[in-house]
């Protein structure tokens, strides 16, 4: 009984903790799998130029197209669905809102790993992972 009460308080502790990070914060953690570099962000634009223009604009700015309210990828303080890189995955894998398709069928994970590192690329700096270390 004390024992479960313990956890319960660790537990609730952790959930605050969790809850009192700063959205940029959980963003600039290091969770992509796939490593930060030239050409993963080259394979990332790769993907996007073929299945994300359309909607968010070449430039990721979502200019380009009048029939779908896309948000502009290079403002993470505007997305509806969460900044962090697991939140931009799940956005990517699942789709988001009404109108954004999800493209975990079409796209393996790493495909949609690298996808995240070109939006980032896009964004701002201090959201980018840190390029992975040599031998890595
Ligand atoms: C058919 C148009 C369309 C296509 C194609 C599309 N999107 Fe979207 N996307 C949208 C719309 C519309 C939203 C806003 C959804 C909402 O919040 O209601 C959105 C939202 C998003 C979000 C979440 C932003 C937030 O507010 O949290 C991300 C990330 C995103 N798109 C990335 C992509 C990527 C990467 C691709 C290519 C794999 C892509 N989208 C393809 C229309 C599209």
């Amino acid at each position: 009984m004390f024992r479960g009460s313990l956890f319960a308080l660790a537990f609730s502790a952790t959930l605050w903790a969790a809850a009192e990070r700063k959205p940029q914060e959980q963003a600039r953690e290091p969770q992509n799998p796939v490593g930060y570099s030239a050409d993963t962000v080259r394979e990332g634009r790769k993907t996007y130029l073929r299945l994300c223009q359309y909607c968010h604009g070449a430039d990721g700015r979502a200019l380009a197209n009048p029939d779908f309210e896309a948000p502009s990828l290079r403002a993470p303080s505007e997305w509806r669905h969460g900044s962090s890189d697991a939140e931009l995955f799940v956005s990517i894998r699942d789709g988001a809102g009404h109108e954004m398709p999800p493209f975990g069928r079409q796209l393996g994970d790493d495909k949609i790993w690298q996808l995240v590192h070109y939006v980032r690329s896009i964004g701002p700096k201090e959201l980018r992972a840190a390029p992975a270390k040599q031998g890595q």
